[in-house]
């Protein structure tokens, strides 16, 4: 017999169904037990009686919360009196006849039926695959699911074509701190962990693939805190001959309006279209360039996209006493005279824009300088030798010089557009197995050592401290 849903049992009255699912509660009262048995598309009351006979003595005798079942049963209407109408199976229940035991649990850890954020988090992340059991974190990964499936429908009729890139990369001068891989064919060689797709993206548009994008998983050695997770994901974007930096605003805009308005429904946009703020009125105004624009901060429903545009190109980096990119190197600058850029890189504004919503930076793009004279220049503000950037971004320089059209992309970090959208104050929540805020996976156990073998295949020594 074909295995039934839970939720397909409301349009089987008086048939014969077998379920399977999770023992969610067990009530015993008098001869009668009833058992929810959860599956993924919701509840069903079981019912079992006395005189079903040795059935009814395993579900008395054996069976826990947590236990997976297999009952064959007939679907009845519940009287009147006991409609469930929280439940969207309330209406009827399941006369059991048959029960088996597919799998036995051990008590849980923790409740699984509460939204969790009583418990110690450290547990939750340590057992995060009991965790995942509970509603909220289901619906949390259940919507990102449904976002991420409507952003690929949105993007691919539009023509953007999804291409994966490597994540085994190059260790660069530039951006955040990377992780690095040990090579066993060439001992003190390293891979870097692609920080973005970004220029793999690039050297796409110059292949002709005008539109791209990617559910890009994105690896960053940096400090996890509320926000921000050392391995996240962003929507990422290109597309060649944009029409000025507006177009890709506006295909970033549109795809957050979709999204809403089929997924998060209950979800008010505060403007569209999105308004646009610059970088200087937004530090001037608010004194952040991501100020939280909700007029009412205590609607819960309350969306305020919002773009904060012309950035500053270059920033001084106090650790490094040099300049940084302020998005990153390969931005266009708003100025185009070489000699000005040199001489005042603080006055140069970049073609660069961020989205921002109820506070949070959800998304960061730009124009590319696609002039290879203007980015050895913004190399050059950097304190980087033509020569050495020669080495570390040859494809990019190679590829720049065998054409590449005008072109722009952007990036937006889905994590953090969940969190908002869910109303959850750590992206931990809208991640399957996120880590700790020292980068710890605790459910894994890792990082952790590896063998004296491992590391000799590998070439490496590690030192006391
Ligand atoms: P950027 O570094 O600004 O740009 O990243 C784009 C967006 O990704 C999100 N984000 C993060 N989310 C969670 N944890 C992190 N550690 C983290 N770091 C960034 C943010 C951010 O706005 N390649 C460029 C984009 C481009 O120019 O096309 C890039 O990666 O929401």
């Amino acid at each position: 017999m074909k295995r039934v849903l839970n939720i397909e049992t409301t349009n089987k009255v008086n048939e014969e169904v077998l379920l399977k699912g999770w023992v969610s509660s067990i009530r015993e009262h008098g001869n009668i037990i009833f058992i929810d048995l959860r599956d993924f598309s919701g509840l069903s009351q079981i019912v079992f009686t006395k005189k079903m006979g040795e059935s009814y003595e395993i579900v008395k005798n054996e069976i826990k919360t947590e236990y997976i079942l297999e009952v064959l049963g007939e679907v009845k209407e519940r009287p009147e009196n006991m409609i469930n109408p929280e439940l969207a199976t309330g209406k009827v229940e399941i006369k059991a006849k048959e029960v088996k035991i597919l799998s036995r649990a051990k008590t849980m850890p923790f409740p699984i039926d509460t939204d969790g954020y009583e418990i110690n988090e450290k547990y939750r992340l340590e057992y995060r695959y009991i965790d995942l059991r509970r509603d909220r974190l289901k619906n949390n990964l259940k919507k990102r699911s449904d976002t991420i499936n409507l952003m690929r429908e949105i993007l691919r009729k539009k023509d953007f074509v999804e291409i994966e890139t490597p994540i085994l990369s190059k260790s660069t001068v530039e951006g955040a701190r990377e992780f690095l891989v040990p090579s066993r064919n060439f001992k003190g060689s390293f891979y870097g962990l692609a920080q973005s797709p970004q220029q793999y993206k690039q050297l796409l548009i110059s292949s002709g693939f005008e539109r791209y994008f990617q559910i890009a998983r994105c690896l960053r050695d940096e400090d996890p805190r509320g926000d921000r997770q050392a391995e996240f994901t962003q929507l990422d974007i290109e597309m060649a001959f944009p029409e000025g930096k507006e177009e890709i605003m506006n295909l970033m805009e549109e795809i957050y309006i979709d999204v809403t308005q089929k997924i998060f429904p209950e979800k008010h946009i505060q403007q569209i279209p999105f308004p646009r703020m610059t970088y200087k009125e937004a530090m001037e105004k608010y004194g952040s360039d991501k100020p939280d624009m909700r007029k009412d901060k205590t609607d819960k429903n309350e969306l305020a996209f919002y773009f904060i545009t012309d950035f500053p190109m270059f920033e001084w980096k106090e650790e490094y006493k040099r300049w940084g990119a302020c998005h990153h190197p390969f931005t266009l600058p708003q100025e185009t005279d070489i000699e000005k850029i040199k001489k005042d890189p603080a006055s140069i504004l970049a073609h660069q824009f961020d989205l921002v919503l109820n506070g949070f930076e959800i998304a960061g793009g730009s124009l590319r300088a696609h002039d290879i004279d203007i980015l050895k220049t913004s190399f050059a503000v950097m304190g980087h030798e033509e020569k050495d950037v020669r080495v570390q971004f040859k494809h990019y320089f190679d590829a720049f010089e065998y054409g590449i059209p005008p072109h722009g992309g952007i990036a937006s970090g889905l994590d953090r557009f969940f969190a908002v959208a869910l109303e959850e104050e750590s992206i931990r929540e809208v991640i399957a197995f996120p880590k700790t805020g020292d980068n710890k996976d605790l459910m894994m156990g890792s990082p952790s050592p590896v063998s004296k073998k491992q590391l000799k295949e590998l070439g490496i020594k590690i030192e006391d401290e």
